[in-house]
């Protein structure tokens, strides 16, 4: 445990979910809301809004960070996802951030854990389709965090828009007693969603990068004006290739709820896509 003083509050790291549960249900007998944001770390502001969303409606905040190797498929990056929990721990401490738990693989799966969180459907299409897995792994996590620490409000960003859906579903169907609360995507100043994995763009591929929010953007404003998929959703993905993205995954307008196919065009809308740039796969999402 390390500890710095902010008035009456100190910033704690532990790493047993022992210590964790201790922690949250001692803020519980006094009385305190707890706030919970988890995360992989390499953390940036778009983490650290989350925070502040947590600390605007509770009176303790926790975040986790925990890079989880349930959620990397075979050939994607957990060996070299970016990890720097030193420059994390500052980030959260002079964020005001009450509590960080950082598990180990051990701690988290000690041999024998097998059962799995999955949520059909909704986690299955779009990034369930590329990454098979991915959001079983996503659920099962965040199941444990949730059961570990039994927080008041629990943040996740719309910037992984289909997760936070995933998210509710499975707080639903499961009846875990937590409120799921959506913050906005941060971004960068020309319009790139901040995220760990940009830093694996090089110079040039960073300058193209931005073009995914304006393409998205394109795309929902020519919704708005009557546009329609497919051939809507066949003029994003041609202008991405044009501006230098080398492979489009997907890129739909789907229903903002279900992400389903739109056939009510009374119903809230969403663009969601990804796509490859280089090395990196970047995601993003706006509505309607
Ligand atoms: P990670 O990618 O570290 O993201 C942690 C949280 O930060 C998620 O809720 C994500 O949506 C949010 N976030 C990321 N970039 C953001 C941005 N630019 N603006 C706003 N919020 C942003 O998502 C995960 O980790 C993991 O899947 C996790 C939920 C922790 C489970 O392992």
């Amino acid at each position: 445990m390390v500890g710095s003083k902010a008035g009456d509050r100190k910033f704690r790291i532990v790493r047993t979910v022992a210590e964790f549960r201790e922690q949250v249900s001692a803020w519980h007998r006094n009385d305190l809301r707890v706030g919970f944001v988890p995360t992989m770390g390499a953390l940036h502001v778009g983490h650290m809004s989350l925070i502040r969303r947590a600390q605007e409606m509770t009176d303790r905040t926790v975040a986790s960070i925990f890079v989880n190797p349930r959620q990397f498929g075979p050939n994607e990056d957990f060996a070299v996802y970016p990890r720097a929990e030193g420059k994390d721990t500052l980030l959260l401490a002079e964020g005001g951030v009450d509590l960080l738990f950082a598990p180990s693989v051990e701690e988290m799966y000690p041999g024998g854990a097998v059962t799995k969180v999955s949520v059909p459907g909704i986690g299955d299409i779009l990034e369930g389709e590329y990454r098979p897995g991915f959001f079983t792994g996503v659920a099962t996590v965040v199941t444990k965090l949730l059961l570990q620490a039994q927080p008041d409000v629990a943040v996740f960003g719309e910037k992984d828009y289909q997760q936070l859906l995933v998210i509710r579903r499975m707080v639903q169907d499961l009846d875990i007693p937590v409120q799921i609360e959506g913050a906005p995507t941060e971004r960068e100043d020309d319009g790139l969603a901040c995220s760990s994995r940009n830093q694996y763009l090089t110079e040039n591929e960073r300058a193209v990068a931005p073009q995914l929010y304006q393409i998205i953007n394109a795309v929902a404003e020519r919704y708005r004006k009557g546009e329609r998929p497919p051939e809507l959703t066949h003029w994003g993905k041609q202008a991405l290739l044009d501006a230098g993205f080398g492979h489009v995954d997907y890129l739909e307008v789907r229903d903002a709820e279900t992400l389903q196919g739109l056939s009510d065009p009374a119903r809230a809308a969403r663009v969601l896509v990804a796509a490859w740039l280089g090395k990196p796969r970047l995601i993003d999402n706006v509505p309607v």
